[in-house]
Parts: C-alpha cells; structure tokens; sequence
C-alpha cells in the first residue's frame, strides 16, 4: 500500500494532464499527433518506433495559432523494424506452446526520433490501460506495462528516466548507451542491443590482436561517442596501446573545425584511427576525407556507422577502402520477407505508414495523405502512386532482408517479453515468487512482476541464440566484425570476416579470419600502427621523457646483458660462465681460454721445450763420447750428467704447462718445475763449490777434495733437492693446486688456470730456488778467478746472471698479464733459463770437445793451468 500511493497519485495527475491536454486522444490531426499503428489482443504491447527521422515545424503563418510540430523523413528502415514486431508477434500468436489461448496485440507509436514524442507516447501506456491512443481506431485493448524501444540511447534515456517512477520495463533494441546499464538509475531498463561496453572492449582487443599501439581516435560529440570512447581509451590502456589524438566531430556542422580534424589525421602518424560516432556525424568528416583524398588509413569502425548506406558508397570506398568494424550480430528470419513484401497501401489501409513507404520507394505520391499531415505541398508535381508498383522488383532498404541486425534484435526483445509473460502466466498459484507465493495476473500485470519475470528469463530463441539479461539487464555481446570489400560494380560489400562475444573468456572473445580481410588500400596484410618501432631483441626500449609509453627509443644493452624479445623493457644480465654475443640478443659460453697445444704459441713452446731436450740429450751423448778426453775428465763429469739429467727435466717440465689444465697437470707443474730446479741448480752450486775446494786443496796441508769426493758432492746435491721435495709434498697435501675457470680478469673470456693452491707453498718453491741460485751466484762470482783446470766458474756467475735476470723479468710480467700469457711467460723463463745454464755451462765444452780437440789435452790444459797461474 505504500508503495501504491505515490503511484496512483502520478498517474491520477499524469492521466488528468494527458486528459487536459488533447481530448481525445484518437484524433489524427490531434494536438500531440501521435501516430501509429495497433491490433487488438488479450494482451497488448507498447513499440516505439522512429518511423521518422526529425520533426519539422509546419508552414507558419502570423495569422493562425502555430501547429505542433510535425513528423518529416520517412525511414524505411525502422518502418522495417516496426514490422517486424508485428512478425514476431504473429508468430508467437500462431505458436501453441508459447502463451497458448492469448493473443498478444500491440500498440506501436512513432516517436519521430524525438524524445518528446517517445516521451508522449510512453505517458500514453502509463496512464492506464483503460485508454488507447492509435490515431486511426479507437479500439480499447488492454495494454501491459512493458515498452519495446526506444531505439536511440537518447531517447531511450528521456524515457527510462520517466518510466522508472512507474516502474515501467523497457526492452530497448537500439540503445547501446553505456550509461544505461546503471542499475540504480534504470532497475526495469533491459535490451537486446549490446552495451557500448563491450563494443568498446571488443575494438580494444581488435586493437591489440594487430599489435597496433598507436591509433587516432574520432568520437562524435554525444552521449553515445564519449561513453564509447572513454570506455575504449580505458580498456586499450590496460592493453598498453596509447591514443595518439582524439579528435571531437562537432555537433553543429563546422567547417574550419572539420579541416582541423583532417589535417591532425594527416600530420599524425598513427595509421588506425577508429571512429565512434553516428553516421550523421561522421559523413561530414568522411565527405572531407574523401574530398582531400587522405588514402593509406586504417578505419575501425563502430557499430554506428560500419553497415551505414550513407557512407558506405563507391566515392567514399577510396579513402574508406578496407575498413574493418563491430556490427551487431546478422541473423536470418525466415518467413520475415514475404511477411515485409505482403505490405500493400490498399490492402493494408490501418496501417498509413505503408503509403508513406510506398512514396518513398516509387517516388511517387497519393496526394491524400501529404496534405493530410500537413507537410509542405512541394511533392504535389510528383506522379501519382497507381498501387500497382511492385515491391519486389525493386531495391529497397526496406525489404532487404541480408543485413537484419536491429530487425533481429526487435524480434529478440518482442520474443522475451513474450516468454517472459508465458512464464508469468504458466505460474502456478501457491507455488508464485511473489509475497506469499503468489502469482500475477496476466490480465492485470503489475510493472514490478514483469520486471521481475524479464529478469529471470532465459531461453534458446529458435534461431539457436540464448537469451537471457545479465545483473545490469544487458544481453550478451555477439557483434559480427565486418570488413569493407569492393563488388565488382564498385559498391561496398559488408564481408563477415570474424565475431566477437563477451560471453567467451577473454582470449577467445574476439575470432578473426584474417585471410578474408583485405586491408586499407587492398592490401593483404594487416598495416602497422606504431609510434616508434619495435625494439629488437638485443635493444631495450627507454620512454622519452614526458611523451606517452608507446614513444620510445630503443638502447642497445649494455656488454653481457641481452634481451631476446622484441620490445624489451630491460636488459638481462647472462650468466656468470655466459657473455653476450655481439648482437646483444643471446648469453653464449663465454671463450674458455688456456694454452693448448693446437694454437702457434702452444706449438712453438712445445718445439722449443723439445729442442732443449734433444740438445741436451746430445751434450750429453757427446759428453758421454768423449768421456776420457781430459776436459771431461777434468770437469767433475757425475755432477755434469746430473745437471744434464735435471736440465733435462726442466725442459720437459715446461710441457707440463701447456695444455688444457687438468688436476694432475696442476699437480705436476709447479712441483716438477720446483723439484727440477732445485736439483739444476744444486748440480750447478755442487760444481761451484768443487771449484773452490779444488783451488783450495792446491794450498799446502788441505785434503778438503777427499772430504768432497763425487759421493759426498751428489749426496748433497739430493738433499738439497730433498728440501724442494719435502715442500712440494706438504704443499700437496695441504692445499694443492686445482684447476679453476676464473671470471674475474675479463668479462668475456673465461681463464681456464691453475690455482696455486697455496700461494705461500709457491713462494717457498721459488724462494728456495732463488736462494739455491743466489748462492751459487755469489760462490761463482768469488771462484770466477781462481785457476783450475778448467775454470768453469766464470760460465757458472754468467749462467746465473741469466737465470736471475730471466726470473726477476718473470716476476712483473707474470702478475701483471693473467691468462694464457702468464703461462706463456712462465714457460719462456724456465725454458729461457735452462738454454742460459745448457749453453754458457755446455757450449764452450762442447765447442773444444769437437772443433778444437788440439786444445783438449791434459798438457794444453794444464799448460793454461801454468800459464794463469804465472799471470
Ligand atoms: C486453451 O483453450 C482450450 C479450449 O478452450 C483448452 O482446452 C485448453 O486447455 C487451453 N489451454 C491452456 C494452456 O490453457
Ligand atoms: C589519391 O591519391 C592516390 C595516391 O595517394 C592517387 O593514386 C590518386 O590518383 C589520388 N586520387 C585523386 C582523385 O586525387
Ligand atoms: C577464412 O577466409 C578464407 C578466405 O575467405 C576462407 O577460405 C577460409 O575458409 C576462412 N577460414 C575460416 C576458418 O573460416
Ligand atoms: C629469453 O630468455 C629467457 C631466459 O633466458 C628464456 O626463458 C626465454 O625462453 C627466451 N625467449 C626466447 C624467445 O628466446
């Protein structure tokens, strides 16, 4: 009770304001001048339709009281969605499993475009169902409280506004604002259009299949094109796409403002522009377009205008070549044709419509009916209408049944309502959803229990769809995507190259043909649309300072990052054993390096060590020859095998070095080295030392040589070697050498080394070497002079000399070249030091032995002995 007060007190004051204002109401040439058309039934539904498309104010004159205004432009179009209501509704009158034994009647009104008109005759169904207000008969029919329309959001929204007081559902099938889905301003407003939402959803999802991130957009200046637009710049956000203008269609024609638009299209550099607007508004743009002949852009077109007549002609096909757009989904009704062609001015004579088609179609005129609705006498020239014309030989946007999309979903909306009434009425009392488990009455239907019904319907329309409201009274989105291709005529054919339906998870919403689609310009691959192009792989993109994310620049990573993806944000470092490869784009192995014995310094190390071996080898063959020549002889010849022995091993020792390092070789290297010169060298201190016992055993009363004979004189040469042996054990045991891959010298090499291990242990090895050839050094230096036999003590100080020379060079250059060389250098100096002891301490014997054998006698030894001794 409640809530009816408020009610019934509007409508007792809207009834008396209609009552007030024209009486009565079924008046042709009333003040309201409502026309339309309706057919009795149980039960009625209210259609709003914009037969035509503006109002105009009649011929006015000073001398009569102004007329209202009047409707003007007929439209054939929506005079077809008209009819297919009444199709919709003789098919379910002749259905006998949906609302059987009612007839469903209907009262249709056109609204002229105009929302005071679609406002009056929504007014005309609020006031009650006791009056009817078709202009032509006056039957009386029960009306139920639900309107099919209005077509525009625009007037759909002046309507549904009013209507809420009322609670009044609506079922629109040509509104796709948005802004209608509120539920709190609009609970009874449902449609069978498909919300701007998710058009504008599907278009950014088109958008980002085709990788296109860099669009112009136009919108029109209305509701309808700024909800599509924001929607739309809302969802390409997400998908990272950027809008590089939009531009707005103004409302009231203006030139400069259109040339403006053209030039931005033509400065811009975006090459898909998508367009949001009515054709109404978008055909002065287009006509611009065309007229400049700006070629080579991509449009994406809305639902509005993307099957529009008006700009899909043969001109505008230049410029509009290849455009691709929503479409409501296309459906075939069968028997809708015949239905539409049975129309006839003479057999159908309620329905005056039909007579202003047939004007419009034959161009020709009844003369009657123009002055009747008092339009401007100007068509009276033309040729009379004979009835005789036939539909069917002509083309007409009316009868043309290959693009029903609106038509579709007149006949959608009409069936839901039916079905929602045939489950309002297959209610069984006791078992209802209202209070009490109450049912309604279908000849006494209250607004809220339709609503309620139109809520919860769902059911498969024979066409296969199913049909059902969401929460905000939206169907599901299915728009056809269309692509603009030329008939061989030249004119514009709509090929369905894809659909699009919110329903299906996102990622399998939009389904693309893209073979059928033939692009901009004819082209069979879909154009590129971007502000800076891609970044590839081995680049990264960086943002220009204050421009949008899709104006970028793109940087080479930097050494030893990659990126491997087109439009990388950012580079990735490789991985420690990895380095970049020149083209930035892949993390290689980095070089392993060490030296081997393929490369030439490998090679010729390896020749060199091979050399000194076989050298001495033949020093010592020759030495072995000419044992008993008294040079040899004279020249403690044990010691002299040993020092070749160990010279020997130095040699080979180097070999040790190259190759790839392996934990035997690192064990090897730096022990044999030590271990070999250790004992080379102490050879060498051994003969130092013979030179000063043997001068010193020449003094009176000094046996000293029987002190150190050969045994004693090798005796002492192992242990000194046994020293280098003990440290080179320990440094084994404790901590030996290891082969490592060390990262740490280069960045894109890898130096494949021994680590020492013990860096200490090293230093011994080397101490002690260096000590050993320190001593002989000295000892040489001082017995340099002394006379003997042979005076081998001046090679010996020379051959130290080199030795220590060679070793302090090594030094530096080995800490400061890591890598291969280091080896390489290390290598150098033993083999550099063996060839100084093997030639200054073997050379000059060898040279007597074999070229001066005169001088290799006891007597030219002694008599030089004699001879050194006098000077
Ligand atoms: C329809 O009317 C017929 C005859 O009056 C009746 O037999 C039939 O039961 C009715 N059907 C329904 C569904 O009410
Ligand atoms: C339009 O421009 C295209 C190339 O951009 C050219 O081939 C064509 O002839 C032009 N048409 C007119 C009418 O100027
Ligand atoms: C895509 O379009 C081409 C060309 O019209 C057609 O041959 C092909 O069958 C279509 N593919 C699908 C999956 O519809
Ligand atoms: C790029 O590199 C990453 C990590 O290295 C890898 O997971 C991915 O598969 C690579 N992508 C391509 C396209 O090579």
């Amino acid at each position: 009770m409640g809530m009816c007060f408020p009610l019934c007190l509007s409508l007792f004051l809207l009834k008396s304001a209609i009552a007030e204002a024209s009486d009565p109401m079924c008046r042709h040439q009333g003040k309201f001048d409502l026309s339309g058309v309706s057919r009795k039934g149980d039960v009625v539904l209210t259609g709003l339709f914009p037969i035509h498309f503006r109002t105009i104010q009649p011929n006015l004159s000073f001398h009569e009281e102004p007329s209202p205004p009047v409707c003007d432009g007929f439209n054939s179009r929506s005079f077809r969605w008209m009819q297919t209501m009444i199709f919709a509704l003789q098919e379910i009158n002749k259905d006998p499993m949906l609302l059987p034994n009612i007839t469903l009647g209907y009262n249709i009104y056109d609204t002229c475009t105009t929302p005071t008109h679609s406002l009056r005759a929504a007014l005309t169904l609020a006031s009650g169902p006791y009056e009817d207000a078709s202009n032509y008969n006056c039957e009386g029919t029960s009306s139920i409280p639900v309107i099919v329309g209005d077509s525009g959001s625009t007037q759909s929204l002046v309507v549904a506004r009013t209507m809420m007081s009322f609670n009044i559902p609506m079922v629109s099938y040509f509104s796709s604002c948005t802004c209608l889905s509120n539920r709190n301003e609009f609970p009874a407003f449902f449609r069978t259009m498909p919300s701007d939402a998710y058009q504008a959803k599907g278009v950014a999802r088109l958008v980002q299949r085709f990788g296109w991130t860099w669009v112009g957009s136009i919108v029109g200046d209305d509701d309808y094109s700024h909800n599509a637009i924001q929607a739309f710049s809302d969802e390409v956000r997400k998908l990272g796409v950027c809008i590089a203008f939009t531009e707005v269609i103004p409302k009231v024609y203006s030139r400069r403002k259109i040339l403006q638009i053209t030039e931005n299209i033509k400065a811009s550099t975006a090459r898909v522009i998508v367009m949001f607007a009515l054709e109404g508004d978008a055909y002065p743009l287009i006509s611009e377009v065309v007229k400049q002949n700006i070629t080579g852009r991509q449009w994406i077109a809305s639902e509005a205008w993307v099957t529009s007549a008006l700009i899909a002609t043969k001109e505008n096909f230049l410029s509009l070549s290849g455009t691709i757009g929503f479409a409501i989904h296309r459906a075939e009704i069968p028997g809708l044709r015949s239905f539409l062609l049975q129309v006839h001015p003479f057999k159908t004579p309620n329905n005056l419509f039909v007579k202003e088609l047939w004007e419009v179609i034959f161009n020709c005129s009844f003369g009657m009916a123009v002055e009747q609705k008092g339009k401007p006498a100007s068509i009276s020239s033309q040729k009379k209408c004979t009835g005789l014309e036939e539909l069917t030989n002509t083309y007409n946007i009316y009868s043309d049944v290959s693009e029903l999309r609106i038509s579709y979903n007149v006949y959608k909306a009409v069936y839901t309502i039916a079905h929602s009434l045939h489950n309002l009425y297959s209610c069984e009392n006791g078992k209802g959803p209202f209070e009490n488990q109450t049912c309604a009455n279908i000849f006494d239907v209250k607004p809220w229990q339709l609503a309620h019904y139109l809520k919860e319907v769902r059911y498969a329309i024979k066409l296969g769809e199913e049909i059902y409201f969401d929460e905000n009274g939206d169907i599901v989105a299915t728009y056809d995507i269309v692509n603009w291709q030329k008939n061989e005529d030249g004119s514009v054919r709509f090929v369905h190259v894809g659909h699009f339906d919110s329903a299906t998870d996102s990622g399998q919403d939009l389904v693309v043909n893209e073979t059928a689609i033939i692009w901009a310009g004819g082209k069979v691959e879909a154009p590129e649309s971007l502000c800076s192009k891609h970044c590839l792989p081995g680049t990264r993109k960086a943002i220009r300072n204050g421009e949008q994310i899709c104006c970028f620049d793109c940087l080479p990573c930097a050494d030893g990052e990659i990126s491997n993806e087109t439009d990388s944000l950012n580079c990735v470092p490789c991985a420690l054993e990895h380095w970049s490869n020149p083209q930035r784009n892949e993390c290689i192995p980095k070089e392993i390096e060490f030296l081997s014995f393929e490369e030439a310094m490998g090679i010729t190390l390896t020749t060199v060590s091979l050399l000194g071996t076989a050298s001495t080898v033949s020093v010592a063959g020759v030495l072995w020859y000419y044992r008993k020549t008294p040079i040899v002889r004279a020249n403690n010849s044990e010691l002299s095998f040993l020092l070749l022995l160990s010279l020997m091993l130095c040699f080979l020792c180097s070999l040790t070095f190259i190759g790839q390092p392996s934990v035997w070789s690192c064990m090897l290297r730096h022990t044999l080295f030590g271990v070999s010169f250790v004992l080379c060298i102490s050879c060498v201190l051994a003969k130092t030392l013979v030179v000063l016992m043997a001068f010193k055993a020449t003094l009176p009363n000094n046996n000293m040589m029987k002190w150190f004979g050969t045994l004693q004189q090798i005796l002492s040469v192992l242990l000194c070697t046994v020293v280098q042996v003990v440290i080179c054990v320990v440094w084994l045991l404790v901590s030996s050498p290891f082969p490592v891959k060390q990262t740490k010298y280069y960045n894109q090499k890898i130096i494949f080394e021994c680590d020492l291990g013990s860096v200490t242990a090293f230093c011994c090895v080397l101490g002690y070497i260096g000590f050993l050839s320190c001593m002989s050094f000295v000892l040489a230096f001082l017995a340099r002079k002394l006379p003997d036999n042979f005076n081998e003590a001046k090679f010996i100080t020379f051959s130290m000399l080199i030795f220590c020379a060679v070793w302090l060079t090594f030094i530096p250059a080995y800490i400061s070249s890591p890598g291969k060389y280091t080896v390489a250098v290390e290598i150098f100096a033993i083999l550099a030091s063996s060839f100084g002891l093997l030639i200054c301490i073997f050379a000059p014997k060898c040279y007597i032995i074999l070229f001066k054998p005169e001088r290799n006698t006891k007597k030219y030894l002694m008599g030089k002995t004699c001879s050194k001794k006098s000077t």
